[in-house]
């Protein structure tokens, strides 16, 4: 009998992979492509959708063909993205309207900040469980309708957008949509990401007339929302398009939510921190929506077809891969893999605190005009006491999340599965269970963004028999246990916070 397999597209903030897994969960085959970051104006980050299109195609037919696997051979697709990133395009010509907004981008702040003063700020939080924000994508879309220009539409008759949006000809979706769009041609995304839009309400599970309202965005523009892991599945790709099968579309996530499954937190108490472009802590609080008092949110953790909704609770750190990917920038190392080596060549950071707060900081700070600061330094600092900085603050950014949900669940975290590109730096592990005080534990298929995907689409086709089939499949890589006296690691954590205080509100403009 001939092999077969899932496949998951994994839709990121710098690139796009896709992976073939086996029933053991085993990685079977893997291609990736970066796209371009668009940085228009200070704060604006965006992306081309069509580019994320084509790398997604290519990166699908590469690893076929590395595998020599064929398309009759995949038993289903699943999809997971960057969660927020907001675009519109054309019902009939799929064309974009304009670039994606990127979850990052903070050109909505201003408009934010009008609804803190309308007062309209608790409307928000309990419907959507979300804190306003610019990260969420309901002003995004608004700042669209009012501003992409028709004229991109290409078309004869270039009426106004909105208008044409009112009609239901213009579509609204996150990239889950997008992806699901091209390849099945249908209009759909799924709860998770539904509900990081701000216009979802997450107890409802339902699109909200009253936000769709205060954000400007017509209902008719918004996708129909379907469970993570669908039975019925989203639709099928086209045996005349690029794959040349018919392969069914079963299952999406938002990254993070993706991670969750792939992490096998199935259960009330189970929790996994990601550590990618920002780092997102994800811990399971069962049926119950959890309101958060210490600045987390609360966001729909994953649905299987005919199964009550699963909530989290979340704490999303803006900056933390992004903070390595900087200091390949300005020229401190050429290759993220250096930053272990370079920040073991000294005992500490000499006093050094790095703050990443590029794009404001999100939990526990929610604060929009944040920014990035290094204090501390001497005539005697080097680039390695910055680099061990840089890697300080992605520990100390999770030990503030961490301390906000035992404060709001009453579970102490005593131990934590991580994954991510960055896990692979066990400095960075070490460092995290020494600040934390707790087990870090890594898994051995640290790509479990995209395994969580394959999970949810594997199992609406009957692939996967049940979660407990999953369960087996997941192992430990390595575990790190906290050797920092607990004082050591509270006394460098008081540090960071007075670092914290002196970056918030510096961007008055
Ligand atoms: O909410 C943003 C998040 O989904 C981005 O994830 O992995 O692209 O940094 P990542």
């Amino acid at each position: 009998m001939t092999d077969t397999y899932v496949g998951a597209i994994d839709q990121g903030t710098t690139g796009t992979r896709f992976m073939l897994f086996d029933h053991d969960g085993r990685v079977v085959a893997s291609a990736y492509e970066k796209h371009e970051q668009n940085y228009p104006e200070p704060g604006w980050v965006e992306h081309d959708p069509l580019e994320i299109w084509e790398n997604t195609q290519n990166v699908v037919t590469t690893a076929l063909s590395d595998a020599t696997v064929s398309a009759d051979q995949l038993e289903a697709i699943g999809i997971t993205n960057q969660r927020e990133t907001t675009l519109l395009w054309d019902k009939d010509s799929g064309r974009p309207v304009h670039n994606a907004i990127v979850w990052q981008d903070r050109r909505t702040t201003d408009r934010v900040e009008q609804i803190e003063d309308e007062d309209k700020v608790e409307m928000v939080r309990s419907k959507t469980g979300l804190e306003p924000d610019a990260y969420f994508s309901a002003t995004k879309a608004e700042w669209l309708l009012d501003n992409a220009d028709p004229i991109k539409l290409q078309r004869a008759r270039p009426q106004d957008i909105r208008e044409r949006a009112e009609e239901g000809e213009i579509l609204f979706g996150t990239i889950d949509s997008w992806l699901i769009y091209n390849l099945t041609g249908e209009h759909i995304t799924d709860v998770t990401n539904a509900s990081r839009t701000m216009l979802f309400d997450i107890h409802e599970m339902d699109w909200d007339a009253e936000l769709c309202e205060e954000f400007d965005v017509p209902r008719e523009m918004l996708p129909e929302v379907r469970p993570s892991s669908d039975d019925e599945t989203y639709g099928s790709t086209d045996s005349e398009g690029f794959l040349g099968a018919e392969v069914p579309v079963a299952g999406a996530f938002g990254d993070q939510q993706a991670a969750l499954f792939g992490q096998t937190c199935f259960d009330e108490g189970d929790a996994k921190n990601t550590y990618g472009t920002g780092s997102f802590f994800l811990l399971n609080t069962g049926e119950e929506a959890v309101e958060s008092e210490h600045g987390l949110l609360t966001t729909v953790g994953f649905q299987r077809s005919g199964q009550p909704v699963q909530y989290a609770l979340e704490g999303s750190i803006f900056v933390t891969g992004a903070a390595i990917e900087w200091l390949v920038d300005v020229g401190f190392i050429d290759d993220a893999a250096e930053t272990e080596s370079m920040a073991r060549s000294v005992d500490s950071t000499d006093g050094v605190y790095m703050v990443p707060a590029f794009t404001g900081l999100g939990a526990p700070h929610w604060n929009q005009r944040a920014r990035g600061i290094v204090v501390g330094m001497t005539r005697g600092t080097r680039k390695e006491h910055i680099v061990r900085a840089t890697l300080e603050s992605i520990a100390y950014q999770t030990r503030d999340v961490a301390d906000a949900m035992e404060a709001d669940s009453g579970i102490e975290v005593e131990s934590l599965k991580v994954d991510g590109g960055a896990v692979k730096n066990n400095f960075l592990c070490q460092l995290q269970a020494d600040i934390l005080g707790a087990d870090i534990v890594r898994p051995v298929v640290d790509e479990t963004t995209a395994l969580g995907s394959a999970y949810a689409a594997g199992l609406a086709v009957g692939y996967w028999d049940s979660v407990d089939d999953l369960r087996d499949n997941w192992q430990v890589d390595r575990e790190f246990e906290a050797s920092m006296a607990s004082e050591e690691a509270d006394r460098k954590h008081e540090r960071w916070v007075d670092a914290v205080e002196r970056s918030l509100d510096w961007a008055q403009e």
